[in-house]
């Protein structure tokens, strides 16, 4: 196998934004449950050797494009060839690579820090040596997995927590943050008070990414690699929920949401369009869940619905 940590691969797939849906649902079919969208170009591996340099020219550049990180090789290459044929004109694709050192330097002065109504989100070298304002500082050691505070899903999760205390939430069971990525969403509740925080990822290298950041952070977080059907015996029901991950997940793991959330419990979803987030609205009917509130930020939505049977 073609995988060692000392490089990290990118793979660039810049498409037109009729096929960008069919291309999302593609990489989620096939085991691809992070990348980074928009504005990545100074984040761009090394080109000189590239793949596919120029259909991406004649495609006119970056359309809106999309770019998955990883340190298998083969992984790529072989979506690489999957894409290429599933929609052979339509998008253009790149392949790139760079020493791992060298891609954190990278990410490192793409890294600002994120502030909201109750949070900063900074890396470690941002950190505060002492107490500046009220803001609750989130540290988060950008690794291989997603949550940096810099998506719009993620910085939706977190205005809809902050509303959701802004109405009148109050402590009354645990969280649970379903694809917690580096961790950063179970970590706000647990700065927000929440004492008990559970947590899961189908990535092993995401678990163990969010546990040592909830040790940063003096949260403590319960994780187990896999979803919800993995969820250990003894699992609380949650008085909040997270569910930031793209449409097809939600739509298969809502029923068992509904399961594992407490009457007048919420979950928070993002990592859908605003027009997805009816989609959700509508199944969610059928499971005693009714809509409390939606949020958005540039394409992305947040669906907040409260458990109210
Ligand atoms: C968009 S990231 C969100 C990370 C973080 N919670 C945040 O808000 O920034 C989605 C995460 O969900 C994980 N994931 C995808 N499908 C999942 C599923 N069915 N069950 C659990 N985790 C899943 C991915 O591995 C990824 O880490």
């Amino acid at each position: 196998m073609n995988k060692s940590l000392e490089n990290t691969y990118q793979l660039k797939i810049s498409f037109n934004e009729d096929v960008k849906d069919s291309v999302i649902n593609f990489l989620f079919e096939n085991e691809v449950h992070s990348f980074v969208e928009g504005e990545i170009d100074q984040l761009d591996l090394d080109p000189s050797h590239d793949k596919g340099l120029e259909e991406y020219n004649l495609l006119g550049g970056d359309k809106s494009p999309l770019s998955i990180y990883s340190f298998d090789e083969s992984f790529l290459l072989a979506l690489f060839g999957r894409l290429s044929s599933l929609f052979a004109k339509q998008i253009a694709l790149v392949l790139t690579c760079q020493e791992t050192s060298t891609w954190q330097e990278g990410w490192k002065s793409n890294f600002k820090p994120i502030e909201t109504a109750s949070f900063r989100i900074v890396p470690p070298w941002e950190k505060s040596s002492q107490q500046k304002d009220n803001l609750s500082e989130i540290v988060i050691e950008p690794g291989m997995a997603f949550g940096t505070g810099q998506h719009e899903s993620t910085q939706l999760c977190i205005l809809a927590l902050e509303k959701l205390f802004a109405d009148g939430m109050t402590v009354k069971g645990p969280s649970l943050d379903i694809g917690t990525g580096s961790g950063i969403l179970a970590i706000a509740a647990g700065k927000r008070g929440f004492v008990h925080n559970y947590g899961c990822d189908i990535e092993i290298d995401a678990v163990q990414v969010a546990k040592l950041n909830g040790l940063t952070n003096g949260v403590e977080l319960t994780l187990w690699q896999g979803s919800l059907d993995k969820r250990p015996n003894d699992l609380p029901k949650a008085q909040l929920i997270f569910a930031n991950i793209l449409l097809p997940a939600l739509k298969e793991l809502l029923p068992e949401i509904a399961q594992v959330l407490l009457p007048g419990g919420f979950v928070i979803m993002s990592g859908i369009l605003v027009e997805q987030s009816f989609e959700l609205e509508e199944q969610a009917k059928t499971l005693g869940l009714s809509f409390a509130f939606r949020q958005s930020r540039a394409d992305w939505a947040s669906l907040v619905l409260e458990k109210t049977t």
